[in-house]
């Protein structure tokens, strides 16, 4: 998720240009760049790695002026963050700037490579303008060189093109990845988000998916791309304040990325799931299937949410791949001298990808010669560079203290690792891996239904705001959903919260219930079904107050209806992504009425550097 502006009007476009990156900098922050052509008509481009500050650096010794150009912000997918990686990129007379990840740039760049076409850069993103730039020699008419383009890539794609040899002119299209275009009487603005052009203007035109918009210093036009069709919409009225506009009206970042879920996911499971041929392909594991057949254990190390992520992995792993798989905490794991050998697995789970005890957790798997792979959310970070592979979740930055879609990401790529290792080892039980897939590709609906009705997770927090203690009950791989709903709650409402396998009920913390404790339970259909409804008779019998995420359908055994809320059905390996979302919601919600600092609580940080 990076953060890209365009802009072509009357004024000097440098300080438009990077004031619009400067809030568009929660999308992606680790390198940055700026292209504008001058009155001369030359390309000017100015690139570099790190956070915006550093662009505004160098621009000071190396300043670009211009009133049409284009800028970006990066959140590394394909490629390190570096300069060379940092957009814009550049070919021939095009430079380009893009946010999205093209999924067949691996063929087109082979294929360039084979005319001779060189690369600079490990992105995506310059096979775009290198096609461009191809196809603009090849049919010398720019428009259709930019139809042409557009038509060969595969994925998600906003991005916006200047072009020296036609600077009184501005491109840009859209597919699967934002793009508005802000009007005013004589300038055009472009961008991934609103809040970049705020400050300029308020009327706003959304572009559609597969569309590209043409724009001149007089006016634009707006084209179908499947089939040149012309649109001319009525601009939008944007009544939000820019401080509202980078929360995307949302209150607090935290709730976004709750609601930016189901996109995530599917972000993350696009990168590496070849949806025709329904193969799961890891580029940058680097653990092919000679080394998934010799590996016998698995240890899964992490922290905090990472952690409860891992404690899912567990069941995935051990259930589909018949592997032996022990979880660690990695400031347990790191001291305890560990016994690994080459024959071990040590897979780190982190969402920065700089956690201090994780990351040398995993400095003792690599001195004491385990295979070490990480499942990282920031692209560049150590984790990700010190690991001999790595999946990435694409969940994008995530500002929140309280992790949200980063965790569910970590489940999908989890359940991605799972069932292509199973597949390649002839382990898979019971369907195809097509059918495993197809169980994916059907979950960010079942999650875009769940958010769309939060009506009983907010009520239920007008009720329990006040409540000192509350419980969290589940059963096998609902289990860890439980702690990190506990977790969730602790961390951003300050409540005591506590999350227990409901079997693990009789054996000492039953003793804390009675009529002041709410105790949340998880319910699943399944062989643990029966398990989970004798323990809620137990919290009853003790005037326990139940509250429960049932799948399918209210469970008279639970109590009354307004107390449950029903989890859409899905596979056992996939329905701990679908009941963490209300978990979130409840912990939200009741933050916020308690009034406690949601995105940064007290004594908190997003990433915990520090021995
Ligand atoms: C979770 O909401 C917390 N922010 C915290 O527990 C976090 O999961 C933990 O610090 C691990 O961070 P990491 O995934 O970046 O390594």
């Amino acid at each position: 998720m990076c953060g890209i502006v365009g802009y072509i009007g009357p004024e000097e476009g440098r300080d438009i240009l990077m004031n619009g990156l400067a809030r568009l900098e929660y999308r992606g922050y680790d390198s940055a760049g700026i292209a504008m052509v001058g009155p001369d008509r030359r390309l000017q481009i100015v690139r570099c790695e790190g956070k915006l500050s550093g662009l505004q650096y160098k621009l000071n010794d190396n300043p670009v002026t211009g009133t049409v150009g284009v800028a970006h912000t990066r959140w590394a997918t394909h490629g390190r963050p570096s300069e060379v990686n940092a957009h814009p990129h550049r070919c021939g007379p095009f430079a380009l700037v893009h946010n999205g990840i093209i999924e067949n740039y691996a063929a087109l760049k082979e294929e360039l490579e084979a005319e001779g076409q060189r690369f600079e850069s490990q992105t995506d993103t310059e096979v775009i303008v290198v096609l461009l730039d191809r196809e603009w020699r090849r049919v010398k008419e720019y428009k259709q060189a930019v139809r042409n383009t557009l038509k060969k890539l595969r994925g998600s794609y906003a991005v916006v093109i200047v072009n020296e040899q036609e600077p009184d002119s501005l491109v840009a299209a859209k597919k699967e990845s934002p793009l508005i275009l802000g009007l005013t009487e004589s300038a055009f603005f472009l961008a991934s988000d609103v809040p970049a052009i705020l400050p300029y203007t308020r009327q706003v035109v959304y572009l559609n998916d597969e569309e590209v918009v043409f724009i001149s210093r007089e006016g634009y036009s707006i084209e179908s791309l499947p089939d040149g069709a012309q649109r001319s919409p009525k601009p939008h009225q944007v009544d939000w304040n820019p401080i509202m506009a980078e929360k995307a009206g949302y209150k607090h970042f935290m709730l976004k990325e709750i609601f930016e879920q189901p996109r995530a996911v599917i972000d993350t499971f696009r990168s590496v799931v070849d949806l025709e041929r329904k193969e799961v392909n890891f580029p940058e594991l680097n653990l092919d299937k000679d080394l998934l057949n010799k590996i016998e254990r698995v240890f899964i190390v992490a922290c905090g949410t990472s952690y409860h992520a891992a404690l899912v992995a567990k069941y995935m792993l051990e259930g589909l791949c018949r592997i032996p798989v022990e979880v660690d905490l990695a400031s347990e794991f790191r001291s305890r001298d560990p016994i690994l050998d080459d024959k071990v697995l040590l897979l780190v789970i982190s969402q920065s990808g700089e956690t201090a005890d994780t990351r040398a957790a995993l400095k003792e798997g690599l001195d004491k010669g385990a295979y070490c792979r990480a499942i990282v959310n920031v692209v560049g970070s150590s984790i990700a560079r010190m690991a001999q592979g790595v999946i990435y979740t694409h969940a994008g930055p995530e500002i929140g203290v309280a992790s949200t879609k980063a965790f569910t990401t970590q489940l999908v790529a989890l359940y991605l690792l799972a069932i292509h290792w199973a597949a390649e080892t002839g382990r898979l039980p019971g369907k195809s891996i097509e059918q495993y897939i197809q169980d994916l590709i059907e979950l960010p609906g079942k999650m875009e239904k769940i958010l769309s009705d939060t009506t009983r997770v907010t009520a239920w927090a007008r009720k329990f705001k006040d409540f000192k203690d509350f419980l969290y009950l589940a059963r096998g791989p609902l289990y860890p959903i439980a702690l990190e709903g506990a977790l969730k709650l602790k961390e951003i409402s300050y409540i005591h919260a506590e999350g227990y396998a409901a079997g693990e009920m009789k054996h000492g913390p039953i003793a804390l219930i009675d009529a002041e404790m709410p105790v949340m339970v998880l319910l699943k259909h399944g062989p643990l079904y029966e398990k989970m409804t004798s323990n809620i008779q137990e919290v009853k019998a003790r005037d326990g107050i139940i509250l429960a995420l049932i799948e399918g359908e209210p469970s008279e055994i639970v109590g009354p209806a307004e107390n449950q809320l029903v989890i859409h059905p899905a596979s056992e390996w996939l329905s701990p992504v679908l009941f963490s979302l209300p978990l979130q919601l409840l912990a939200y919600h009741v933050a916020v009425l308690r009034g406690t600092d949601v995105d940064q609580p007290r004594n908190l940080a997003k990433s915990v550097t520090v021995e």
